[in-house]
């Protein structure tokens, strides 16, 4: 399981490389919080979801923490004859939780990365969607949003790019400390009256979604 991680960790980090315009390097270097001063607490699997179960998914951060990586295993919607029992809609939610004392984030941008095969006449969607919520629950300042609709025939791996929405002040950052971070992610495909088949799933090298959450930090 954590070779496989691994292995997927590394294709993602490639591709994502492989992405980054190389501008992007003559940026100032950011504020992070030292190492060892951010551990993940919590990651609970809503059951809401019907496209996922605990231990479906997983979350790791970066070893400098400017990043954090979480992985849907057995993720996959399918509509038409060939739909091997999966059902046309997909969901899974996860709520992560994190100490980091002195310290609060916001996601400054989000990557995402699947595989999608649909023939003429079937369409896919794609929507990841996160925000904070505290303890309790409740929703706090601060989310962002990925979409994607394909129309077939399309097939390929994909990558999706979005950047954040960075909270305007310290203080509404600062309200985040200790806050929880919950995603969501849903495919659908939908094949009509066509008859053909369509699939959304994780890269075609193995049945994982991958999403890499970059991270900005502020001093609370
Ligand atoms: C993936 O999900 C399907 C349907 O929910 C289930 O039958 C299968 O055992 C799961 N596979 C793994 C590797 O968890
Ligand atoms: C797919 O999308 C196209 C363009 O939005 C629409 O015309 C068509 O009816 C959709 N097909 C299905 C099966 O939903
Ligand atoms: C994360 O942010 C850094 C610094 O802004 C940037 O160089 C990098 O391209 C970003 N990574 C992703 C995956 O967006």
């Amino acid at each position: 399981m954590s070779s496989f991680i691994l292995v997927l960790l590394c294709t993602l980090y490639a591709t994502l490389v492989a992405a980054i315009p190389q501008a992007v390097t003559l940026a100032a270097a950011p504020v992070l919080p030292p190492k060892g001063k951010v551990t993940l607490t919590t990651l609970d699997v809503d059951l809401e979801g019907s496209g996922c179960r605990p231990g479906d998914a997983s979350v790791m951060l970066a070893s400098d923490n400017s990043a954090m990586t979480v992985i849907f295993d057995n993720f996959s919607a399918a509509d038409g004859p060939k739909n091997g029992g999966a059902s046309t809609r997909a969901f899974c939610r996860v709520n992560i939780g994190m100490t980091s004392p002195g310290w609060a984030f916001d996601i400054s941008s989000a990557d995402f990365r699947g595989y999608v095969y649909i023939e003429k006449g079937v369409n896919a969607s794609l929507v990841s969607r996160w925000k904070w919520i505290d303890k309790n629950g409740l929703d706090l300042k601060g989310k962002g949003n990925i979409q994607k609709k394909i129309t077939g025939p399309f097939e390929d791996d994909f990558l999706l790019h979005k950047d954040g929405e960075v909270s305007d002040t310290e203080a509404s950052v600062c309200q985040k400390k200790d806050a929880r971070i919950r995603i969501s992610l849903s495919a659908t495909v939908d094949s009509g009256t066509s008859k053909k088949n369509g699939y959304v799933q994780g890269g075609s090298a193995d049945a994982a979604f991958g999403e890499i959450l970059n991270l900005s930090w502020k001093k609370c």
